[in-house]
């Protein structure tokens, strides 16, 4: 923000007064947006890299997307789940045949009630199954991240998320993303029911599975009659280039918990239960009053159908490329990154050395440049545009990000 921009300094200030302190938001006040840009309250624009954290993922005002809202708008908003209505019921027939594993779908708000959703599952299935308690254990990976519920948030294997929340729930074991030996000794303690992981974990710094993990944790799941849940809430709706990044991996889940992208920027979650456990959970089993919402599900909708055509998932693979070719031309010059990673259109750009620890300097550096982009932990630049991103909004980026570079190098 600039120092001369009295207006959205105050309303800066109305949310360092009244909102609880949780986020610290760089101090940019969006006002609109337009496909892959927005503009702030003084009129400034910025290429969007970051997407609302891999949400807006066919950027701003989608014709489409606004049509179905609007309509819906203006035939009924919400039911809850004591009535039916259309929207939510298409939504679920269509996530199953999108998916290709799953013959039920339970309709959420969020990320991480999907991923509630899908820990409650995984604890009624076992104790379907007669396993006691101590047996109904969940692995997880360091690094991950599920969400802010308390069940969620256990699930997460990362301290900082955690600290003053004790006494957590129990029944969690964490064990190091890609280590298979350490997955091969924790299946055979014999007490676990399922193991959660993210393809490509995003929160903890783009880190793609290793080739072949995904598939011996399906492997093993099968030999000690465990399930797979997979978190394709920030990698999957084509975020990778494929709808699910499990495709890509070559495993069939039991259990997928999708949101962000679902909605493309309406709130919806859902988890998706594959045969093995679509049959678990029965009347009273669970519930939300908002999950299924009319206005959600006609958006999600539309995101579903567009974000799994053939031209869009064309687009993700090129503005993949074009994207680590732009970072790798810079880096030539500039040197700051030792390596990018990631899949499709979630890519990271870890730092070097010298600069670990300076993501956030470079994001304030960013957006003084006309660029928003996001960090992954304080040593990954995340870039998660909008999965339609044309030619000329990736290579502008890339110019602002070349400056903005050269900007923080200089001090
Ligand atoms: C992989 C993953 N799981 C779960 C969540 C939580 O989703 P939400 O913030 O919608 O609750 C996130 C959010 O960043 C995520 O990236």
């Amino acid at each position: 923000m600039h120092a001369q921009d009295p207006s959205a300094q105050s309303l800066i200030d109305l949310g360092k007064r009244y909102w609880l302190p949780v986020y610290r938001p760089r101090d940019v006040v969006l006002d609109h947006g337009k496909g892959a840009r927005v503009w702030d309250t003084q009129g400034r624009d910025y290429l969007d890299f970051g997407a609302g954290i891999a949400v807006n993922a066919l950027g701003h005002q989608d014709p489409d997307l606004l049509e179905a809202l609007t309509t819906q708008a203006h035939k009924l908003w919400h039911t809850s789940n004591v009535f039916y209505s259309e929207p939510p019921l298409h939504l679920a027939e269509e996530l199953v045949s999108a998916s290709g594993f799953a013959e039920r779908v339970f309709l959420c708000n969020s990320g991480t009630e999907a991923n509630e959703a899908a820990i409650k599952l995984v604890r009624k299935w076992a104790a379907a199954q007669g396993r006691e308690a101590d047996k109904r254990v969940i692995i997880t990976f360091r690094g991950s991240f599920h969400g802010r519920t308390l069940a969620a948030v256990t699930a997460t294997a990362q301290p900082k998320y955690q600290e003053g929340y004790e006494p957590l729930p129990g029944g969690f074991r964490y064990l190091d993303f890609n280590d298979v030996p350490a997955l091969e000794a924790a299946f055979a303690q014999g007490d676990v029911a399922a193991v959660m992981l993210e393809p490509v974990q995003g929160e903890g710094g783009v880190l793609p599975a290793a080739p072949g993990f995904v598939q011996r944790v399906r492997e093993l799941c099968d030999q000690y009659n465990a399930l797979l849940v997979l978190d394709e809430i920030q990698s999957g709706m084509g975020r990778t280039g494929t709808l699910f990044a499990y495709v890509q991996d070559g495993a069939k889940p039991d259990i997928v918990t999708m949101a962000k992208a679902l909605g493309c920027g309406f709130p919806i979650g859902a988890m998706l239960a594959g045969p093995k456990v679509a049959e678990v959970m029965q009347f009273g089993a669970h519930g939300t009053t908002f999950g299924g919402n009319p206005l959600a599900a006609a958006v999600a909708r539309v995101a579903l159908r567009k974000l799994s055509s053939p031209e869009l998932l064309a687009n993700v693979a090129r503005q993949s490329q074009a994207l680590r070719d732009g970072l790798a031309r810079i880096n030539q010059s500039l040197q700051l990154f030792e390596q990018v990673r990631g899949r499709g259109l979630m890519l990271g750009a870890v730092l070097n050395e010298a600069n670990k620890g300076k993501a956030g300097a470079i994001l304030d550096h960013a957006a003084a440049h006309g660029l928003l982009v996001l960090q992954a932990g304080p040593d990954v630049l995340r870039f998660v545009p909008a999965l339609n991103i044309s030619d000329e909004d990736l290579a502008e980026g890339l110019q602002r990000l070349e400056a903005a570079l050269r900007s923080f190098i200089a001090g």
